[in-house]
């Protein structure tokens, strides 16, 4: 099967240029102005950006046990469709991914019926408990890239060390959700006038800090790499500007969510907007931006964290957490920073593509000869408002119905495989 995609601009995470791509038998086997071959297929890109398959550090795939929500078949679906290749999923499922049984389950479900490559992250800790460490050698041959607890910090400073000591020897990426849970009491929303006009018991951004801070400075005693998950606030991208000052491995994500809305979202007790860590205030999303700019956040990643309509028709304060993001990741970070002049596409690529791989360490997120045939053709021009009906998530909730985007994926292939053809599934 030999597949050329013409006439596109090549992006990849150090520049742009007008190029084909040859791909045969799974693997981009040339990268060329007219290259001129007899192919099985022809994909005119003219118009169009050729990107790297996207890589996504950072999502729920809620597979096994909460299917209801979203499955491996529909969560990889709606991964195609926003022009991801490679996703890697947390381990709060039910049972959770705390060891190789369910891994083998979820890779081997991903392997059969999934629309992109799935990579794992095994919990650190035994039920995502904190307090007994998880068998992170056993996951690793299972298939693990990383660990976490995404959904909880783990609390126990200890505990938390041995968690980075044990990845280090096996390889595997530790990926911290920052939040200390005795300070965020039960809120809901962002701390501030807003929450207290709303009545609603709010969230300090200290939660977060406080955990960022802590999970930095066990690094840098440990020198274990630690990857932080997204990052909210404007304290939070300082903390590690400063940490990578000093030559600490950190790395950190954050979500199209924190640099597009603020806390207004919840307005109305929108419970679309409720998400965790929850939005902030507009000089936060200002230093998440400056953040992106100037290299202190290493990453966007979608946090996809769907969850049923009845889950989130329900008062504010008993609302599920998250937003689904596949679908929207793309446009909204195009929309947001190459049209506004902030990102150039090799930069935004770097953050979707390569960053993310190099975290993982997945050798994913490159467009050249020898790579897997993971590519991403995205249109940029069209200018329309986003549906959530349209997401082949099962899961609607996005607080971006109606919101304004440029750019639409046209084309996901996978292992050189077409999988989004004209921005429908095969
Ligand atoms: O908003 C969130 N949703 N934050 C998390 O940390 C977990 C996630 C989920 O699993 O729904
Ligand atoms: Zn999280
Ligand atoms: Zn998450």
């Amino acid at each position: 099967m030999k597949l050329i995609i013409k006439n596109g601009i090549v992006v990849t995470h150090n520049k742009e240029v007008r190029r084909d791509v040859l791909v045969e038998n799974g693997l981009i086997t040339a990268v060329g102005a007219g290259l001129d071959t007899d192919a099985d297929e022809v994909v005119d890109a003219k118009g169009c950006y050729v990107l790297p398959g996207l890589v996504d550090a950072h999502c729920h795939l809620r597979d096994p046990g909460y299917e209801y929500k979203e499955d491996i078949v529909s969560g990889t679906k709606s991964a195609a469709l926003g022009g991801f290749t490679s996703v890697a999923c947390m381990a709060n499922t039910n049972p959770v991914a705390d060891n190789k049984a369910v891994i083998r389950y979820i890779v081997d479900k991903a392997t059969r019926e999934g629309y992109v490559n799935v990579f794992p992250i095994g919990a650190m800790t035994k039920g995502q408990s904190g307090e007994e460490l998880a068998e992170i050698g056993e996951m690793k041959e299972a298939g693990i890239v990383g660990v976490s607890d995404d959904g909880y910090s783990v609390k126990n400073s200890s505990v938390m060390r041995k968690v980075m000591l044990y990845a280090k020897m096996f390889d595997v990426a530790v990926l911290c959700h920052c939040e200390d849970l005795d300070l965020a009491e039960e809120g809901v929303m962002n701390e501030g006038c807003l929450s207290t006009e709303m009545g609603l018991r709010g969230i300090s951004k200290a939660c977060e800090e406080i955990m960022i801070a802590r999970d930095i400075i066990l690094s840098e005693r440990t020198q274990v790499p630690v990857h932080i998950c997204h990052v909210s606030t404007a304290l939070g991208v300082d903390l590690i500007r400063k940490a990578k000052e000093r030559g600490v491995k950190v790395t950190a994500e954050t979500c199209p969510h924190y640099f597009t809305l603020t806390e207004n979202a919840c307005e109305g007790y929108n419970t679309m907007a409720k998400v965790n860590p929850p939005l902030r205030k507009s000089e936060d999303v200002e230093a998440i931006i400056n953040g992106l700019c100037d290299g202190t956040i290493d990453i966007i990643a979608t946090d996809h964290a769907p969850h049923h309509a009845d889950e989130k028709n329900v008062e504010f304060d008993k609302a599920a957490n998250g937003i689904v993001g596949f679908e929207t990741a793309l446009p909204l970070s195009y929309t947001a920073l190459v049209a506004t002049g902030k990102l150039t596409m090799p930069e935004l690529v770097q953050t979707l593509c390569k960053g993310p791989s190099d975290i993982l360490r997945i050798n994913r997120g490159e467009l050249k000869a020898g790579s897997a045939a993971d590519i991403t053709i995205f249109d940029p021009s069209p200018s329309y408002r986003i549906d959530v009906e349209k997401f082949a998530s099962k899961s609607k909730n996005s607080p971006f119905h109606g919101y304004p985007v440029n750019g639409r994926v046209n084309f996901t292939i996978v292992g050189g495989k077409i999988t989004v053809r004209n921005g429908k599934i095969v």
